[in-house]
């Protein structure tokens, strides 16, 4: 799988321990910006049903493991119906007009199970595919007798008439002299465009992902996607105050993207660990305005306490 090199690191996070504030199928409500976080399985529908509370989502952004290598392999057969459960949990909550995003990987050593089997299961539901997006993992593994593993695919569906808006890289255009006549006048590339920088288009190649130099880092962790790219689906796919969920939280990326764009957050994970995590990311970011730990343990940190985040809803 593309994305960070694993050692001992790949033990499932339940095992390294630390006390969650929720039992399974709990889930905690934050009163400053209305954002849920559950412990349980994206593949339970009343646990789903309840963690959204059944209200509209306009965008979901999936990230399941891959059955590549971190998470214990299914067969490929065993994973693909695993995942239909998730994804039409998904779908029942996804809103008339709305965006369904999902990170999914490709063994190269296993004829690059389980992305095409994944498509194809993917056309089952009334669905429209939009978009595979490759962003490039500028880490990647280095190795000299293959080409380097660099990439990380994102799929786009839509349902109904979702909302888009054009999203820009930092990258300057730097194609000039491409001539247009408009009302009569020939006009340079640059002075017709909206923005001195491209766009990214569905190849993503200015995604930083060397995590350990960058304040988002949760060093426990080991299959965070980067803020910078989560932002962007978030931008592009939802507006004002739109609700986005994500039932695969992990460090809580969706979660800390939501909050700096405004929108609420709905987010669950299955592992207790991560999902006292991401509620950890989240009190560390409102007190400090860090995006993570960088090199810190983020399992020192303690909440200063007098924060908004309180009431803890029990099942049922
Ligand atoms: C690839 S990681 C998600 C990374 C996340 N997007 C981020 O940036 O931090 C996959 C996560 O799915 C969780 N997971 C695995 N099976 C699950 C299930 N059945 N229900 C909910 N979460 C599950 C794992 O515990 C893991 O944290």
């Amino acid at each position: 799988m593309p994305g960070r090199t694993h050692s001992t690191a790949d033990r499932a996070p339940a095992e390294k321990g630390i006390p969650c504030r929720l039992q399974p199928g709990e889930v905690w409500q934050d009163e400053q910006s209305g954002h849920r976080v559950g412990l349980g399985d994206a593949t339970d529908f009343d646990f789903v049903s309840r963690l959204t509370e059944d209200k509209p989502i306009t965008l979901a952004v999936q990230d399941p493991p891959y059955n590549v290598a971190m998470f214990p392999r299914k067969s490929v057969e065993q994973y693909i119906a695993w995942c239909r459960n998730w994804v039409e949990n998904t779908l029942h909550v996804l809103a008339e007009n709305s965006s369904l995003y999902i990170w999914m990987g490709a063994d190269q050593k296993r004829h690059f199970q389980p992305l095409p089997q994944f498509m194809i299961m993917m056309a089952e539901f009334d669905l429209q595919s939009r978009s595979l997006i490759t962003m490039r993992n500028q880490r990647g593994y280095g190795t000299s007798s293959n080409w380097m593993a660099v990439r990380q695919e994102l799929m786009y569906y839509t349902r109904g008439k979702a909302p888009f808006a054009v999203q820009y890289t930092d990258i300057p255009k730097i194609l000039r002299g491409y001539y247009k006549t408009v009302g009569g006048r020939r006009t340079e590339n640059l002075e017709r465009s909206h923005s001195n920088c491209i766009r990214p288009g569905n190849v993503w190649v200015d995604i930083q992902q060397v995590f350990y130099r960058m304040q988002e880092n949760i060093q426990t962790l080991r299959a965070q996607k980067p803020l910078k790219a989560i932002e962007r689906v978030v931008q592009a796919s939802s507006r004002g105050s739109d609700t986005v969920l994500d039932l695969f939280a992990h460090a809580g990326t969706t979660l800390l993207a939501c909050e700096r764009l405004g929108r609420r957050c709905i987010t669950a994970d299955i592992e207790p660990m991560c999902v006292e995590l991401t509620i950890r990311r989240l009190e560390h970011y409102r007190e400090t305005g860090h995006t993570g730990w960088q090199q810190d343990d983020p399992l020192q940190y303690q909440p200063i306490g007098n924060n908004t985040l309180t009431e803890t809803l029990t099942q049922g």
